[in-house]
């Protein structure tokens, strides 16, 4: 429940990645839509910062020259300070209250959603003239340089750039985007496995390692310049891991055909090679994911895919809108009695707008 209402309101979606599994960090391609589950942030400017969020229930404050790391949400708003000040601004403080639908920690990038609800404040009421592509970029440097992630840009983006009913083709080497119309009688389910991602920034930065070694061993700078030929030098297990983005940065393009066709038949049936292929070749699924993918195509979805970094976490299915409610439990009912361990849970997403900011009065 909100409890304060500021002079400018936020409100900041989430993201759902549709295809482009690991793609991002080699400049290759994806393809992600905007969330209706948002963060919404109250906010006045002051001269120091103070902020609370329902969903924690905590509250911190401190100055704009007091920026150390707390290991806790407020890094992200610590962050956005810290990367601004490094690019010569100097924004002043708020009060701010951070509510949110978004889930926290379910695969939906609420930490980007949080750190794009901030720089797009700050942006509206310090009139420090960032466009979406600087905020998303600077939100990025938050998570790789001050609460390090070795993130790439996808979620940023799309969280700053998302259009209403779309998805957006991304190319993240040049920042090249266009939105791709969603199907109004297709529905995104987003079913959380329950199975936290602890391992996951140790097995994620490991992946990115060995694709960055791969890449310079071919002295290529982006993933979408590499051709399956080039890759024969390489030892194994580089080799697999690259092969398996290219095959992936292809299907990228295939899937925004299909749906810009309305093709939703092969669309869902790309995503669900893509899924197939990051679990044989990327290793970055887990029992529970596959389970979800193939129960979710059983029950009738057009495809599915872990959607997020993996390893736990969150997968999509791409279903019929009249049947999104009867996948979805179907999928539920199945998951709990072979995992009766997790706690699953699901989510319908629509296609949104990327981070709003209105002023009030
Ligand atoms: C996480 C990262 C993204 C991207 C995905 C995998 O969500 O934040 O930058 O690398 O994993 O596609």
């Amino acid at each position: 429940m909100r409890s304060f209402d500021g002079a400018y309101t936020v409100i900041c979606p989430g993201r759902v990645n549709l295809i482009g599994g690991h793609t991002d960090y080699t400049l290759g391609r994806v393809m992600p839509l905007a969330t209706d589950l948002h963060t919404r942030l109250e906010a006045t400017p002051s001269d120091d910062v103070r902020v609370s969020s329902s969903a924690v229930e905590t509250s911190y404050s401190f100055p704009t020259d007091d920026l150390d790391p707390v290991n806790d949400w407020v890094d992200y708003v610590k962050g956005c300070y810290a990367v601004l000040q490094q690019e010569g601004e100097d924004p002043g403080g708020f009060r701010g209250e951070f509510t949110a639908t978004l889930p926290i920690g379910s695969g939906l990038s609420s930490s980007a959603s949080l750190e794009l609800a901030v720089m797009a404040f700050l942006n509206g009421a310090y009139d420090l003239g960032l466009s979406r592509e600087r905020m998303a970029q600077l939100s990025k440097r938050v998570e790789n340089d001050y609460v390090g992630v070795s993130c790439g840009i996808m979620d940023q983006f799309a969280v700053a750039l998302g259009r209403e009913d779309h998805a957006l083709s991304i190319d993240t080497e040049t920042l090249e985007y266009e939105p791709v119309p969603v199907p109004g009688n297709v529905a995104v389910v987003v079913f959380h496995t329950g199975v936290s991602r602890d391992l996951v920034d140790s097995a994620y930065n490991q992946r990115r390692e060995t694709v960055e070694r791969a890449l310079e061993k071919l002295g290529i700078d982006s993933s979408k310049d590499v051709s399956e030929d080039n890759l024969d030098g390489l030892p194994p297990l580089e080799r697999e891991r690259l092969e398996y983005v290219v095959r992936e940065n292809t299907r990228v393009q295939e899937a925004k055909t299909a749906l810009e066709a309305g093709d939703i038949e092969t669309f869902g049936d790309t995503l669900l090679a893509a899924h197939r292929d990051i679990s044989a070749h990327y290793d970055a699924s887990c029992a529970e994911l596959d389970f979800v993918v193939e129960k979710a195509v059983d029950a009738g979805a057009y495809g599915a895919r872990l959607t997020g970094a993996g390893w736990g976490g969150a997968a999509i299915a791409v279903v019929d809108d009249e049947e999104a409610d009867s996948i979805a439990r179907s999928i539920e009912a199945t998951y709990r009695e072979r995992f009766p361990e997790h706690d699953p849970h699901h989510y319908r997403v629509e296609a949104s707008d990327g981070v709003r900011v209105t002023r009030s009065g």
